[in-house]
C-alpha cells in the first residue's frame, strides 16, 4: 500500500518560522509533524511513502535527517516555480503510484490521529473512487465542507464556502483513499485543485464517500493552531513525564523538554515546550510557548504565548508577549520588550522595544 503526502505550499501564514522550514518539519512537542505522520502510517502497515514536494522541501527533509520509522520514502517534485495544487501532484506521480491498488493521500500539514485502515476498509466496502476523512469543527468556512448521506455518500462538496452558507459542520480532514480510477478525473500537465475541480464532480456522480473521523484533528496552518496542537498533545500525552530539574526551578505542568539547561528560580509552564539544547538563565518565566532547539534565554527574561525559533538569543530582562513569533537566529537585546503579535524575521537583531503591531523585516 502506498501513501502520497502533499507538502508543497509555502505556508505564508506561518512566517517567519516557515521562511526557514517547511510546515511538515514544524516540531510538535519536539517531533516534526512529518515524523508523527510517518509513525502513524507504519502503525497502519503502510510503508511506501511518496512525498509530493518542491525541491526546497526535499533538501530541508534531508538536512533535518527526518526519522523514517521504517518507511521507504521517494519524491515527486512540482516543476520549479510551478506549484501543481492539490491534484496536479497526484496526477504527476501516477507512474510512481501505479494503477494496481487503492492508495492513500494525506495533506502534509494536518495532525490527525486518523485510523487509515478503517478509512481504506470503508472505501473498499463502498466501491468508491474517492473516500474522504471528515471531521466536525465549529467554523467550517476555512475548509472544504461535505454533505453526507446516511450511507456515507458525499452528495455535495464545497471548498471554503462563505461563513453563512456552510451547509454542515463536517469538513474535509485532508486524508483520502483513492482508487486508481481517480487518475481519469484529474487533468494532466497543469495545476489542479482536488477540492474545487475534482471532488464536486465526483460527488455529483455518486463516486465520493466520507468517513467521519472523531479523534484529534488539527490543521497547523496558522500560529494559533500550531500552539494549540502542542497544547493538546501536552495535555493528552505528556502530563505524566518525570522531569529532572535543579532545586529552585519551578515546573508548572504540562511541559515538555529534553536535554535543556535550566537555572535557579525560573518558572517553566504551563503549556511550554523547550527544544533540545535550549538554555534558560535565572529568574526566567516561560508560559504557553514553544521554544525551538539551541535557543538561549538570559536571566530575568519573560516569554508568554509566543513561538521562538531555533538558535535565537534573548537578552537579560527581555519581554516577549503573546502572539510574537521570533524567526530563527534572531537576537533580542537586553531589556527589549516586544508588544503583542510582533513578528521578527530570521537573523534580525532588535535592540529597542517595539510597541506597535508590525512585522520587522
Ligand atoms: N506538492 C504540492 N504542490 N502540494 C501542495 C500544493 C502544491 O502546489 N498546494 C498545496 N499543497 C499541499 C499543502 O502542502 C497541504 O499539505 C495540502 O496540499 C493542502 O493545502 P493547503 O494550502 O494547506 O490547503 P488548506 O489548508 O487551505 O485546505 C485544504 O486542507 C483543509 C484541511 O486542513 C483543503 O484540502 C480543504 O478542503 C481541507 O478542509
Ligand atoms: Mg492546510
Amino acid at each position: 500500500m502506498k501513501a502520497v503526502i502533499l507538502a508543497g505550499d509555502f505556508a505564508t501564514r506561518l512566517r517567519p518560522l516557515s521562511c526557514t522550514r517547511p510546515k511538515i518539519l514544524f516540531p510538535i512537542v519536539n517531533k516534526p509533524l512529518l515524523e508523527w505522520t510517518l509513525e502513524r502510517l507504519v502503525k497502519n502497515n503502510i510503508r511506501e511513502v511518496i512525498m509530493a514536494v518542491n525541491y526546497q522541501t526535499e533538501i530541508a527533509m534531508k538536512q533535518h535527517k527526518v526519522k523514517k520509522y521504517g518507511t521507504h520514502i521517494s519524491y515527486s517534485h512540482d516543476p520549479l516555480r510551478k506549484p501543481l495544487g492539490t491534484g496536479g501532484p497526484i496526477k504527476k506521480a501516477e507512474k510512481q503510484i501505479g494503477r494496481d491498488a487503492t492508495f492513500l493521500v494525506l495533506n502534509g500539514d494536518i495532525y490527525a490521529d486518523a485510523n487509515y485502515t478503517e478509512i481504506l476498509k470503508l472505501h473498499e466496502e463502498k466501491g468508491a473512487v474517492a473516500t474522504i476523512a471528515l471531521h466536525k469543527v465549529k467554523d467550517p468556512s476555512r475548509y472544504g465542507v461535505a454533505e453526507l448521506t446516511e450511507d456515507n455518500r458525499i452528495k455535495r462538496f464545497i471548498e471554503k464556502p462563505p461563513q453563512k452558507e456552510t451547509p454542515t459542520n463536517l469538513i474535509n480532514a485532508g486524508v483520502y483513499a483513492f482508487s486508481p480510477e481517480i487518475f481519469e478525473h484529474i487533468p494532466e500537465g497543469r495545476a489542479v485543485s482536488m477540492e474545487r475541480e475534482v471532488f464536486p464532480k465526483l460527488a455529483d456522480k455518486g463516486m465520493l464517500y466520507g468517513y467521519v473521523h472523531e479523534g484529534l484533528w488539527m490543521d497547523i496552518g496558522k500560529p494559533e493552531d500550531y500552539l494549540e496542537i502542542n497544547k493538546i498533545l501536552l495535555n493528552s500525552f505528556f502530563t505524566q513525564q518525570k522531569l529532572k530539574v535543579k532545586n529552585g526551578v519551578e515546573i508548572k505542568k504540562p511541559v515538555f523538554f529534553d536535554k535543556v539547561s535550566l537555572e535557579e528560580k525560573s518558572v517553566i509552564g504551563p503549556y511550554t515546550v523547550l527544544g533540545q539544547n535550549v538554555t534558560v538563565g535565572r529568574n526566567v518565566c516561560i508560559q504557553n510557548s514553544v521554544i525551538l532547539p539551541n535557543t538561549k534565554i538570559s536571566d530575568f527574561a519573560s516569554i508568554k504565548g509566543a513561538i521562538v525559533g531555533e538558535s535565537v538569543f534573548i537578552g537579560k530582562g527581555a519581554k516577549i508577549s503573546e502572539g510574537c513569533i521570533l524567526g530563527d537566529h534572531t537576537r533580542i537585546g537586553d531589556k527589549v520588550s516586544l508588544a503583542k503579535g510582533i513578528l521578527i524575521c530570521p537573523a534580525k537583531e532588535v535592540f529597542e522595544s517595539i510597541q506597535e503591531n508590525r512585522c520587522i523585516i
